[in-house]
């Protein structure tokens, strides 16, 4: 080996022990004649001194070096005359004897430092170097050591990792495929698998019973902050079971991860219906780490002169705790947040309760005070705290209460990175209309589209309405949702082949495209399935949040950047005519 310790190891314990160090030159400073390099490896930075006292020749070729040559060095750990407590090595030096550089390095286009100086774009496309950097390297061990820990417990519980493949056939569960073209069969395609989610159904069929695999997905769709292209899921299937038993045990996987990787105890995680959801925060991920709930004001407001109430669907606020002081600029600020096209409100009322206990609102010519104390009772506020309203459509309108309500909880500080608020939302929808969502093909538009997928089975005491009123069918589906975030999701699987003809119907296939696209799995349905389901969580979303991160790129080693490129291989890339021509798809 090249070294006899890390760069993290050493201790006053090691004080005149003889080492042999390899790892990068973090930085060199020259003090008073002496030389000092900070030497860093992936487990921590050692100091190193060079005196020409000692050596004047070590000290010499010392100071040729520069950032990021990867060097090898023999020494002595001698006790530090000033401590540095900021690095667990910081009570010792390195009394260097010898010096090998192993390798030179050109000047790196950003500082490795916690603090760089490089800019996002710079960063990815030297990802290697921005690797070096101990916060994004500590992502990965994090993310690293999630992923044993969840092998660890699922594997008590007889759980096996059965891998599936990664060149399949194109399947429609809500975002568009990357599909690969076949050369030996021309005008033919594979496409990549947007989750397991067959492949693991049939393993059930199988007799397989509990099966997880740590996997790659990939979805052709918009990309955000908690949204990648390619992306990992923690994959989940089990036989004989109900919907109860499948959240126990993935809660308890939840749970081993929080104790096992944070020493945090989660407590019994609560259910909320989707209807509770959309009702009381306007989203079906909500978070709950603080309450704000909406509060539904039709019955309080209209009636008066006030036409925007008057006219719309819906009245409906949040009542902020303790912002009654807020100015007209922070207000106006609100305002603008609303009126943004992505969060589309006309408008934003508010009503201060002040702490003096007069009510002053922005529509105080329809309201009087009077009117505002009716308000105020509906919405519990005290003296201090600022109502919040909106008006429009139901669910445009709920949508924007649920931003604005998220926009409160960050200016409040309610919205804390080390506290955890897990719940499950349960009771979702089976299907839902297709308006014109961008992530769907078009041929989907003015269709009843699968919510989750086509292979979630309905309640059952909702099958009857699948044909005659299908919006209203409820599903056995459900949503981990922590922090706001949805970190995983699944559903009880229809098993019975009439059934899933059924929904096929009700998705709009004919019998004829049903059975093309779709045939193996209903096929194999007639071979004995048991009952069955599951779920997959979104791996990277779980490692951000276990993070502290908003976003998943920087738990990903090599993530692409958010035009879905990656710059540091320039990929996608055109591919040479030889190669179209071989493909078939020579234009
Ligand atoms: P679903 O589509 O809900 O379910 O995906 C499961 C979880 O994967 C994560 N996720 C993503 N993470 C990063 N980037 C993306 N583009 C992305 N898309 C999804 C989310 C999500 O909750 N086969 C079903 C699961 C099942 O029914 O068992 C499925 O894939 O955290």
């Amino acid at each position: 080996m090249l070294r006899s310790h890390t760069c993290g190891e050493l201790r006053s314990s090691d004080i005149d022990k003889k080492v042999t160090l390899s790892g990068w030159v973090q930085k060199s400073r020259d003090l008073g004649g002496m030389t000092f390099v900070d030497l860093r490896d992936r487990y921590g930075i050692t100091q190193l001194v060079f005196n020409p006292d000692w050596d004047k020749t070590l000290s010499e070729q010392a100071r040729q070096l520069s950032r990021e040559f990867v060097i090898q060095i023999t020494g002595t750990v001698i006790e530090r005359e000033s401590k540095n407590k900021n690095h667990v090595t910081g009570d010792i030096e390195i009394k260097v004897e010898t010096l090998k550089i192993l390798n030179e390095s050109i000047t790196p286009p950003f500082t490795i430092e916690d603090e760089t100086d490089g800019g996002d774009e710079l960063r990815m496309k030297y990802r290697y170097l921005d690797l070096r950097r101990s916060i994004v390297r500590k992502n990965l061990e994090l993310r690293h050591r999630l992923a044993l820990e969840t092998r660890n417990f699922l594997d008590k519980l007889n759980f096996i990792e059965v891998e599936t493949p990664v060149l399949i056939k194109s399947t429609p569960e809500g975002a568009r495929d990357f599909v690969v073209p076949s050369r030996m069969h021309s005008g033919q395609f594979y496409a990549l698998p947007q989750s397991p989610q067959t492949f693991k159904q049939l393993l059930m069929v199988s007799g397989f019973d509990r099966y997880y695999q740590i996997v790659k997905c990939f979805r052709d769709e918009d990309l955000r902050a908690d949204r990648q292209p390619e992306f990992t899921q923690i994959d989940c299937e089990m036989s004989f079971i109900e919907q109860e038993d499948i959240l126990n045990t993935f809660e308890g996987l939840v749970k081993h991860l929080f104790k096992s990787v944070k020493n945090i105890d989660i407590p019994k995680m609560p259910h909320m219906t989707y209807a509770d959801a959309m009702k009381n925060y306007g989203n079906d991920k909500p978070d709950v780490r603080f309450e704000m709930k909406f509060v539904e004001l039709n019955d309080v407001v209209k009636g008066k002169e006030f036409k925007v109430f008057n006219d719309a669907k819906l009245v409906v606020g949040i009542c902020a705790k303790g912002a009654a002081e807020y100015t007209r600029k922070q207000l106006d600020e609100l305002t603008e947040f609303v009126k943004r096209p992505q969060i589309g409100a006309t408008g934003l009322v508010y009503a201060r309760y002040n702490s003096d206990g007069t009510l002053k609102s922005s529509v105080d010519k329809f309201y009087n005070e009077e009117e505002l104390k009716k308000w105020a009772a509906a919405f519990n506020a005290q003296p201090g705290d600022l109502m919040l309203v909106l008006a429009g459509d139901e669910d445009k309108t709920r949508k924007a209460l649920s931003e604005l309500r998220l926009e409160m909880g960050n200016r409040l500080g309610l919205r804390d990175k080390n506290k955890f608020s897990c719940l499950w939302v349960v009771d979702f929808p089976l299907l839902e209309w297709n308006e014109g969502d961008p992530n769907l093909l078009e041929s989907l538009r003015g269709r009843w589209v699968a919510k989750h997928h086509p292979f979630t089975s309905p309640k059952p005491e909702d099958i009857d309405l699948l044909k005659k009123d299908p919006g209203n069918v409820r599903a056995n589906a459900y949503d981990m949702v922590i922090n706001g975030v949805e970190v995983g999701g699944g559903s009880i699987r229809i098993h019975n082949k009439n059934l899933q003809a059924t929904m096929f119907e009700v998705l709009g296939f004919t019998k004829e495209e049903a059975q093309k696209q779709f045939g193996f799995l209903m096929n194999a349905f007639e071979f004995g399935a048991p009952p069955h389901g599951g779920i997959a969580f979104g791996f990277d979303r779980l490692c951000s949040l276990f993070g502290g991160a908003d976003g998943i790129r920087d738990f990903i080693a090599f993530p692409k950047n958010n035009a879905g490129k990656d710059v540091m291989i320039d990929s996608p890339s055109e591919i040479s005519q030889e190669q179209l021509k071989e493909l078939g798809l020579r234009l």
